[in-house]
């Protein structure tokens, strides 16, 4: 693989003048999407724990491989910070990049630096806490068999689209207390602003999300519930409408894609993997066992975007300028060999991955474990409606999906007995 290490098409990645990135290599191909561990393992060889890649369009940035250096820069937000409007290359980003929308600065919690942050973050987290978490699992049982009744009698389903996609999506917005007769739309429109189709117009989806948010924190002063916008309103941290309106499209956002993945790839390990196949019928353990592998080796956020150099520093022997990009790898940490000498032993019962990421931007408490119980109950109530369920395809025919953040499989098609629906 090393002669891909390579700029795609031979061309340039870096603009002139910055040797640091001669010969850096475009991320998001498709050709390395197929094979990131490869390719994270060649970078680390090639460049050390921090390698100098080039995203869309050539950009420059560094992609920070080792697991020291990513907690180190994880844990240091005043020189690692992350208000996007840092960055010293703007005046070279087309207003078409593809990349703009979750780079680009919007004034959400995700942006905030400092006790701002904290004050936002703080927030979110009690919203969540308040959330009763086996009355979640409930929810997602009931959102689970409601899909799967929609393709058992077919006997053949596509477990990305028909499932994984559409299940987190769902349990998300009733956690925010979404009148039913809303739900079906803002779940397409969302879907839309994530994750366009040929023919979509993602801007115009994202500001019908906006507007339908707007509206449901204006009903939640009106007739509070038990939900995460009423929770948020009633905070002392004193939120704003509009901040509370970019906070909670952004929990949903977050929510969403690396989920849907964590249930994607749990599926494809289950289902392909012998060591898991042997005890699906009686899997319920197993479960667990195959949600925490997947973190260590297919982690749904694969690389996240990112810090921004706060001042001139030094980083794994690299100079750093001030402004500079760099991208968390957080796939690649997981799998560095210098705190995993043999992976092959595998994860076991070890939790100390990064796919939460680290620090005062990770993952905000208790946003994994209401993850873990979407996750749980999806993977759960599938392998126990549908038991003779198989991949419909080799498994070595399954395509990646071509995406720097996210490590999600395109479709997981799979065939099974047909069955009866359970709601009429
Ligand atoms: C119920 C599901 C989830 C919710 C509500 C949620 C919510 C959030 C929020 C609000 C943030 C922004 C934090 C901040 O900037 O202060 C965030 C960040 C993040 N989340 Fe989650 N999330 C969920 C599931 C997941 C899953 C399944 C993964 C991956 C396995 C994940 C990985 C991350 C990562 C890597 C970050 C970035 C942290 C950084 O900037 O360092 N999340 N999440």
């Amino acid at each position: 693989m090393t002669d891909s290490l390579t700029t795609a098409d031979g061309a340039p990645a870096a603009p002139a003048g910055c040797p640091a990135h001669a010969g850096a290599v475009e991320l998001n191909s498709l050709q390395f999407q197929q094979k990131t561990a490869e390719l994270y393992r060649e970078l680390r060889r090639v460049h050390g724990a921090v390698a100098p890649v080039a995203l869309d369009g050539g950009v420059p940035a560094w992609l920070v491989l080792g697991y020291r250096e990513v907690h180190y820069v994880t844990s240091n937000d005043q020189l690692f910070a992350r208000d996007s409007r840092r960055w010293h290359a703007w005046d070279s980003i087309p207003a078409d990049w593809p990349l703009l929308p979750y780079v680009g600065y919007q004034p959400s919690v995700l942006f905030t630096e400092g006790p701002e942050h904290r004050r936002r973050s703080g927030a979110i987290s009690d919203a969540l806490g308040a959330v009763d978490q086996f009355e979640l699992q409930t929810v997602c049982e009931r959102i689970a068999d409601t899909l799967i009744d929609a393709f058992v009698g077919s006997g053949e389903a596509d477990l990305m689209a028909d499932y994984a996609h559409q299940l987190p999506l769902l349990a998300i917005v009733r956690m925010c207390g979404l009148p039913d007769s809303e739900v079906d739309d803002l779940v397409h429109d969302l879907t839309v602003s994530l994750d366009a189709g040929e023919g979509d117009d993602p801007v115009a989806a994202y500001q019908r999300v906006q507007d339908r948010i707007q509206r449901l924190v204006e009903a939640k002063h009106r007739r509070p519930g038990p939900d995460v916008p009423s929770r948020l309103l009633a905070h002392s941290a004193g939120l704003t409408d509009e901040q509370i309106v970019q906070d909670l499209i952004s929990v949903i956002a977050a929510a969403q894609q690396p989920t849907a993945n964590w249930i994607g790839n749990t599926l494809r390990l289950m289902l392909t993997d012998e060591r898991f196949s042997v005890t699906l019928s009686g899997g319920r353990r197993s479960v667990g066992q195959a949600l925490n592998e997947v973190l260590w080796e297919d982690t749904p956020t694969q690389n996240f975007i990112g810090r921004w150099a706060a001042q001139d520093t030094e980083l794994a022997g690299r100079r750093i300028r001030r402004g500079d990009l760099l991208v968390l790898g957080l796939a690649a940490a997981n799998t560095d060999p210098q705190v995993r000498p043999d992976a092959a032993a595998g994860a076991a019962g070890n939790q100390a991955h990064l796919s939460f990421s680290h620090g005062e931007h990770q993952c905000p408490y208790p946003a994994p474990e209401l993850a873990e119980v979407i996750a749980k109950a999806a993977v759960e109530v599938l392998l126990d409606r549908l038991p003779d369920v198989v991949v419909a395809v080799d498994a070595e025919s399954l395509v990646w999906r071509p995406s720097i953040w996210m490590r999600g499989l395109e479709s997981l098609p799979v065939e099974f007995t047909p069955g009866p629906a359970l709601r009429g």
